[in-house]
């Protein structure tokens, strides 16, 4: 019987990885969460076919128990967000690399199988040529997406110096059901769907030009799952993103249209270390990992939109 361990799997997308595990068949599920950005609610109809620990990733002795016996630890922990590791930079450094570097430790140690580490496109910085491709050199605008490469550079090192299986997925920007929009950090999708179920305007951070490439949580769930089973991977870094672009102004006229509704956005000042343009060269996740996108942007927004609907902030 396998063993899966998903760090931060009460966050957004580690829930949904818990889920998408349990789709799966696997019988249990193992959850890292110490609840700092991660809700107990996410795991609500699932919690009977998980084996919940409240444990801190930079915790090695409370880590390293948990993880024997482990055939993947999904590394999902973290403190996100670029504008909060500009404001707050020490907790999002300490989880980011310390905490990264603390699962990779326990990992090796407990001869776990595999990790597969959540990496994220923030990495890439501003580049010359969109789509983003692997091979181009990083250039981190902000402490999170340094944090974030330092912890995709200390998989490869663990991959080459302490024979660990890892492999590194670039998230793209993702969304879907259970993004928490109750902060300013939150992430800008959840914000906008809140804002027009709620019939007000957003705010719009700069001149709502700069272009995303949403991915819908499902998506990662299956890039994910094919990042486990995939064959001679280790050490390797694959962006997880749909392919497609769409600025923030564009994001905002579709959830109108969608809606039927009218509602001016709001423009605030550009938000320091924010890439402008991001979009993912899905290549060598196609070829790789065997893993297509399965959602357009807009079917995914409208699944989103139908869950943040029916479950209103409490
Ligand atoms: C970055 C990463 C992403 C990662 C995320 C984690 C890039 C390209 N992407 O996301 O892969 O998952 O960090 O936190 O670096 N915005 C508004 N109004 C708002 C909130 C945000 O206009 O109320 C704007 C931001 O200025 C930004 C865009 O929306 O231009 C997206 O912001 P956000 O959702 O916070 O994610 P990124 O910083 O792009």
């Amino acid at each position: 019987m396998s063993k899966y361990v998903v760090t931060g799997g009460a966050g957004f997308i580690g829930s949904a990885l818990v889920r998408g595990l349990l789709r799966k068949g696997a019988s249990k599920v193992v959850v890292i969460d110490n609840l700092l950005t991660g809700r107990a609610e996410n795991l609500d109809e699932v919690r009977s076919s998980v084996a919940y620990h409240n444990v801190d990733v930079r915790d090695y002795e409370a880590l390293a128990p948990i993880l024997r016996g482990a055939d993947v630890v999904f590394h999902e922990a973290a403190i996100p967000s670029v504008p909060r590791s500009i404001q707050d930079p020490v907790p999002s450094h300490e989880v980011n690399i310390n905490g990264t570097f603390q699962v990779l430790r326990a990992a090796a140690a407990a001869s776990v199988g595999r990790v597969v580490y959540a990496a994220s496109s923030s990495a890439y910085g501003d580049t010359e040529v969109l789509p983003k491709v692997e091979t181009m050199l990083p250039r981190p605008k902000s402490p999170y997406a340094l944090q974030k490469l330092a912890g995709e550079y200390y998989c490869s090192v663990f991959a080459g110096c302490f024979g660990l299986e890892t492999v590194a997925l670039r998230y793209f920007n993702v969304f879907g059901p259970r993004q928490d929009p109750s902060s300013p950090y939150s992430g800008v999708l959840s914000l906008f769907i809140r804002a027009i179920l709620e019939r007000r305007s957003p705010i719009i951070y700069g001149d709502g030009e700069q272009s995303r490439d949403f991915t819908y949580v499902d998506d990662v769930v299956a890039l994910n799952l094919a990042a486990a089973r995939a064959k001679d991977v280790a050490g390797c870094v694959f962006n997880g993103g749909n392919g497609g672009r769409i600025t923030l102004n564009q994001t905002w006229e579709l959830l109108q249209k969608i809606e039927g509704v009218q509602i001016p956005a709001q423009y605030g000042p550009p938000r320091p270390g924010d890439v402008r343009h991001s979009q993912a060269d899905t290549t060598a996740a196609r070829t790789g990992l065997g893993y297509t996108p399965g959602y357009t942007f807009e079917q995914g927004l409208r699944l989103a939109l139908e869950w943040f609907r029916t479950h209103p902030a409490k």
